[in-house]
């Protein structure tokens, strides 16, 4: 256990909506937890299948009720599986950005107070380029972007992080290629990312791999339960696995990291 490290905040985006993003953060957290982190999800996404509804979890509130002082943090938090901790939707979430400063303030303290308690803060995001997204992006430690093999998706991508870098200075990216058919589909998907990144922009991809398409995840979606819980042996969820061992093995980086308040901070400023 990483205690007295700063918590590592890991986006979870992608510029094509529907593919995949809500099932990796879903399941790259639970194996995350699995492999002895404390991992915190945040559901940012306000669409239709999130994080609620893929582990049938029904929270009562959400960070809207936290910046309207409502509720405590502590008591918006759901228990997910596997000592998952997870933050609710929240209609509020693109509102973080317009909080006066003394709800900035409360947020950022909130977070704060949460931060000895987990070592990875894991946020699901819309799809998309919009400024609650690129925002949340932007301000985590790592953007990890979800591609799948439809021109959309590698074009989208390539949208996603041309704003990114352009206009939020996000230097660094990782590609998770997810419902490949082969594992030589996920490497081609990420080289022609990669060549088209290259020639435009100043950025670093990094391939994180692949996740193949697996009839078991959707049947997990259906059971409302991650796939790596409901079919542990199954391919994807072998995928998972070895995700989240990749992403344990990337650096910390000392200059950015600066921990959650810092991501809130830089969330709400
Ligand atoms: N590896 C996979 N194998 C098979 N089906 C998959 C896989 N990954 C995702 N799917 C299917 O795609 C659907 C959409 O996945 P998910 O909700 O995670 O996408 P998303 O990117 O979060 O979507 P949105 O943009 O709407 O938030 C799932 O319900 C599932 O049916
Ligand atoms: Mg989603």
């Amino acid at each position: 256990m990483t205690q007295g490290q700063p918590v590592r905040v890991f986006a979870v985006t992608s510029g094509k909506g529907g593919v995949g993003k809500t099932n990796v953060s879903v399941n790259l957290s639970v194996a995350l937890s699995r492999l002895g982190q404390r991992v915190m999800l945040m559901d940012a996404d306000l669409g239709m299948a999130n994080v609620d509804v893929l582990l049938g979890l029904k929270p009562q509130w959400n960070l809207s009720h936290v910046m309207q002082g409502e509720r405590t943090l502590e008591e918006v938090l759901v228990d997910g599986p596997e000592g998952l901790s997870i933050i609710p939707a929240a209609s509020g979430i693109s509102d973080m950005a317009n909080l006066g400063q003394m709800e900035n303030a409360g947020l950022v303290q909130a977070f704060s107070e949460l931060s000895g308690r987990m070592d990875i803060l894991m946020v699901d995001t819309a799809a998309g380029i919009s400024g609650s997204v690129t925002t949340l992006a932007a301000a985590a430690d790592e953007v990890l972007v979800v591609v799948c093999d439809e021109p959309a998706s590698i074009t989208d991508a390539y949208a996603l992080i041309k704003v990114l870098s352009g206009q939020h200075r996000v230097q660094r990216f990782h590609v998770i290629a997810n419902m490949v058919r082969s594992p030589d589909e996920g490497r081609n998907l990420f080289r022609k990312l990669f060549m088209v990144c290259d020639k435009f922009l100043d950025v670093t991809l990094q391939f994180l791999g692949s996740i193949p398409h697996d009839e078991m995840l959707r049947k997990s979606v259906q059971r409302q339960k991650p796939v790596v819980q409901a079919f542990p042996g199954s391919l994807s969820s072998r995928a998972f696995e070895r995700l989240a061992r990749e992403l344990l093995k990337l650096p910390v980086r000392k200059e950015l990291n600066g921990g959650i308040q810092f991501f809130i901070e830089r969330v709400v400023a």
